[in-house]
């Protein structure tokens, strides 16, 4: 389970922005896998889901986060389509975020679904930072790998480090002329007056380190009290994918954003024609730091906290729906969680 000893809840990011603009490529660096390369026309078309453990991010942070600072059990990553056919599944992404990632080409600056997504951010209220990515890009740039940005930074010419701060200044500006005060994130005070802007390269590493520890910073200062949730209670959550499994016949992947759901819960799910009542068969776990979207090798579980991507298996859920909820029944009338699902 996701959850510590505390019961903290695991805080939900999203990962938003325009088509091809390195949100895939940002999260396999993260995980250390090449879920972008397998993508079709490399396009995400799904949303997908990663559980990051604490210690991973520690790892990955170095010397800029300290494990022992944070009592959060990580963050579970929701990875969203920029092209523009899926609008739908970035408004998911994002009603399920508790923070945000925008992630920015500085070549290419604001682009049509990065001004989406800044709507959605606004509609939903949801903190976020900006990763300006493809750092790596800008002309004579000397890959640093895998360092904190400022460290690599200090490795560039005048006239590389002279063209990133054009690029992140316009950045800046853009953010402005859409309403949200913005600035270099280590020149951040209040995250949530003044959102950060975080320099990365998903390619080659640089800023990795910085985008993770404002992250942790973020959700640490301003979540701590929403992830204080009774994570015991019955589970809360969303349908990303409906899918075949071998074995399992028709499951469902969700996003548990609240609760626990259990292998031997009855639960309601949002059906074509009406709500689904149905018993879990199984529950199957990606390993940490898998996409749930292309994971072979599931777990089987007894019991998952939020938040957290699972795969259920139950009878009777070829009519389930992408996007519908799915709520754990557990000791309330059934009808009564039978209205809910109906209601949402
Ligand atoms: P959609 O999910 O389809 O919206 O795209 P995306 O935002 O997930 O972008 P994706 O990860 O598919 O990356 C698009 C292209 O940009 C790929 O060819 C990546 O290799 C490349 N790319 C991503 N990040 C970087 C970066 O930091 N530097 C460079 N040079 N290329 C990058
Ligand atoms: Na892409
Ligand atoms: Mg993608």
């Amino acid at each position: 389970a996701e959850t510590d000893a505390t019961g903290l809840r695991t805080p939900i990011v999203a990962v938003l922005g325009h088509v091809d603009h390195g949100k895939t490529t940002l999260l396999d660096t993260v995980r250390g896998s090449a879920v972008q390369e397998g993508e079709a026309g490399a396009i995400t078309q799904h949303i997908g889901a990663t559980a990051v453990p604490l210690d991973t991010i520690g790892e990955m942070a170095g010397s800029l986060v300290d494990p022992d600072d944070f009592d959060l059990p990580g963050l579970l990553f929701i990875d969203t389509p920029g092209h523009h056919s899926f609008s739908t599944l970035r408004s998911r992404g994002g009603a399920l975020a508790d923070i945000a990632v925008l992630v920015v080409d500085v070549n290419d600056g604001f682009q049509p679904q990065t001004l989406e997504a800044l709507d959605i951010l606004k509609r939903t209220e949801t903190p976020f930072v900006v990763a300006a990515n493809k750092v790596d890009t800008v002309p004579g740039w000397n890959p640093q790998g895998h360092v904190p940005i400022q460290q690599s930074i200090d490795a560039q010419s005048d006239r590389a480090e002279g063209d990133l701060n054009d690029r992140l200044y316009g950045i800046i500006g853009e953010m402005s002329d859409n309403g949200f005060s913005s600035d270099m994130y280590w020149r951040v005070q209040d995250f949530r007056a003044n959102i950060g802007v975080v320099p990365v390269s998903a390619k080659t590493g640089e800023g990795i380190p910085d985008l993770l520890t404002v992250l942790m910073g973020l959700s640490q200062r301003y979540l701590k009290e929403d992830m204080s949730v009774d994570v015991a209670g019955p589970g809360a959550g969303t349908v990303l994918e409906v899918k075949e499994e071998r074995g399992f016949g028709t499951t469902i992947d969700i996003v548990l954003y609240d609760g626990t759901i259990s292998a031997d819960d009855t639960v309601v799910v949002g059906g074509k024609n009406e709500p689904i009542v149905t018993e879990v068969r199984a529950l199957l776990q990606p390993r940490p730091l898998a996409e749930i979207r292309t994971e072979k090798q599931f777990e089987k579980v007894d019991s998952v906290a939020a938040a957290t991507g699972i795969k259920v298996a139950a009878p009777d859920l070829d009519d389930a729906m992408a996007g519908a909820p799915v709520r754990v029944v557990r000791d309330r009338p059934v009808e009564e969680v039978i209205e809910a699902v109906e209601a949402e």
